[in-house]
């Protein structure tokens, strides 16, 4: 019992102290919630206008700071991380974002200055280690008023087929990379559309302009190198070429850019990892095709797959152009379970990205995969490529549509349920996502014989402790959203008394006075 009581206590003080820390955040606070979230984007030479290392830089921005990460703009991260969660997310949970406004709104204290926090480190060269293939796209100096999209074409001269393990792009600048785009392709079409642009590489939007182009990989800045566990690969075939489709944003006038693509390779026998955009806008796979939306209408569109064997699948990537406004992948079983994919709320398509799932999805045979993508091809589409809005269908370019969610998939073999694609643990988001507010109110303050509670969630149960965390009594209640308590017997002083529900803790000072 005593020892209960001590732990107790324990408890109390830390959440005492954390909830001081919480009151008035210092860069000492601060620093790692940018560090771990901000700077692989917000850093000297990054793709973001400005740097966000060093407390002086910060400060500057706290309001910003606050704003962006209050709306959820920043970091970007356009999957729902309420659907499903990823490995290598990065999301903040709303701890996070209500220390960046508290220390925002109380003009960006620094703390305790007789401690320095070092910047974080920057990872400007190559992050995989044992490289087997480095390709480089020759120099190309930007000067482009519009997004340009430009495909590279790298030969790979490998004289057998062989697994990459992993992959990684290596922007030339980081301040013009804004995505990348990997594909393969043994035919002869991208050299020869490389051949007819006068410049390095040449222009395609969706992807590469030939059909039989893989897609292998996709980078967006600040994302770490794609990894695949122990076993797996992707198969490279002989002679095959790379291609880095790469996106320019647009204003950027005399900047030099050659990206590189690292590739480890083995040539052992693994289990094959197949990227296939296996939900498509091809007409046999949508119930509702062909994929073709009027001007000045919304549509969303279906597409269906059924799943004959069992596959263990690694990641996802939804792809869709401009008029696409969002998108979202589920299963669902012959009982009508949903297995929940992938859900973007606001499809971006300058933030498109691989999502690997945290551990492996496991797909049971007679599992339909659907897709469900959402155009909107009126005015009010900020992003919409035709002023005024013109009828757009299935193509590559950029005035044209697509419908496509790529999987890393294989079959599945007995334990492949234990992978974990991440070695952090996932961060808890779930009181915090959609901050749960508990208002409760209580009077009459000072109380005499009784105490009124009311509260806008139900609550489960009700402690009264001393100022120093003892425990005094425990009031039962049964989820309710109003009650009374007695205190009669309680002697007159202070007091805290905690009311907790499914999701909440709250607590209170109260005075007693007979
Ligand atoms: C993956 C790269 C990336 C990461 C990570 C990132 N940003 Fe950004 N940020 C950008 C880019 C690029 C812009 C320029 C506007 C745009 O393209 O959306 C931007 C713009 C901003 C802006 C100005 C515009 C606005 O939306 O208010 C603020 C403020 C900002 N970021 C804060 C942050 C903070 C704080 C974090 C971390 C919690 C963060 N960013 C993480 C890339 C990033």
């Amino acid at each position: 019992m005593k020892q209960a009581k001590s732990i107790f206590l324990i408890v109390f003080c830390l959440f005492a102290t954390h909830y001081a820390n919480a009151q008035t955040p210092t860069w000492l606070d601060i620093s790692s919630i940018i560090y771990k979230n901000c700077t692989q984007c917000h850093s000297a030479g990054g793709i973001a206008p400005f740097s966000l290392v060093g407390y002086t830089n910060c400060k500057n921005m706290a309001s910003s700071i606050a704003s962006s990460t209050q709306s959820k703009r920043m970091p970007p991260w356009p999957a729902d991380p309420k659907y499903r969660r990823y490995a290598h997310e990065r999301v903040l949970n709303a701890t996070e974002i209500e220390m960046l406004k508290k220390w925002a709104d109380n003009d960006a204290p620094y703390g305790d200055t007789t401690i320095k926090i070092a910047d974080p480190n920057q990872n400007n060269g190559t992050q995989l280690k044992n490289i087997s293939l480095m390709l480089k796209m020759p120099n190309y100096t930007v000067n482009t008023s519009t997004d340009e999209y430009r495909c590279f074409v790298l030969p790979t001269n490998l004289t057998q087929n062989q697994f990459a393990t992993a992959l990684e792009v290596i922007p030339g600048n980081r301040s013009i990379v804004h995505h990348v785009l990997v594909f393969q392709d043994t035919s002869s079409i991208p050299t020869a559309k490389d051949l007819a642009d006068p410049k390095p590489g040449y222009l395609a939007f969706g992807g590469t302009g030939s059909p039989t182009s893989q897609l292998i990989g996709v980078y967006v800045p600040g994302q770490e190198p794609f990894v695949f566990p122990a076993g797996f690969g992707t198969k490279i075939l002989k002679n095959t070429k790379i291609i880095l489709q790469v996106h320019y944003p647009k204003g950027i006038s005399n900047q030099l850019d050659s990206t590189k693509v690292a590739l480890k390779l083995t040539t052992s026998n693994l289990r094959q990892v197949l990227i296939d955009p296996i939900l498509n806008h091809n007409n046999n796979n949508m119930t509702n095709g062909p994929l073709y939306i009027p001007a000045n209408q919304t549509k969303t569109f279906f597409n269906k797959y059924y799943v004959g064997g069992k596959a263990t699948v690694f990641a996802c990537a939804p792809h869709m152009h401009l008029i696409g406004q969002k998108i979202k992948a589920y299963g669902l079983n012959a009982n009508g379970d949903t297995t929940k994919i992938i859900n973007i709320p606001n499809w971006d398509f300058h933030w498109q990205r691989t999502y690997s799932f945290y551990q492996p999805l496991i797909i049971n045979p007679g599992l339909t995969l659907w897709g469900e993508a959402y155009y909107n091809n009126t005015a009010s589409n900020l992003f919409n490529p035709n002023s005024p809005p013109l009828a757009v269908s299935k193509g590559e370019s950029t005035t044209d549509e697509m419908m496509l969610i790529y999987f890393w998939y294989t079959s599945y073999q007995a334990g492949d349920e234990n992978i974990v694609m991440d070695s952090l643990p996932l961060k808890n988001l779930s009181s915090v996502i959609n901050p749960v507010k508990n208002s409760v109110n209580i009077a009459p303050i000072p109380a005499n014989q009784s105490l009124q509670f009311s509260s806008n969630l139900a609550i489960t149960q009700i402690t009264l402790f001393s100022l120093e965390g003892q425990k005094i009594i425990e009031y039962q209640v049964d989820n309710q959203k109003n009650g009374s308590i007695n205190c009669q017997y309680q002697p007159d002083g202070m007091y805290i008394l905690e009311l907790k529900s499914e999701q909440t803790i709250t607590r209170k000072k109260i005075l007693i006075a007979h």
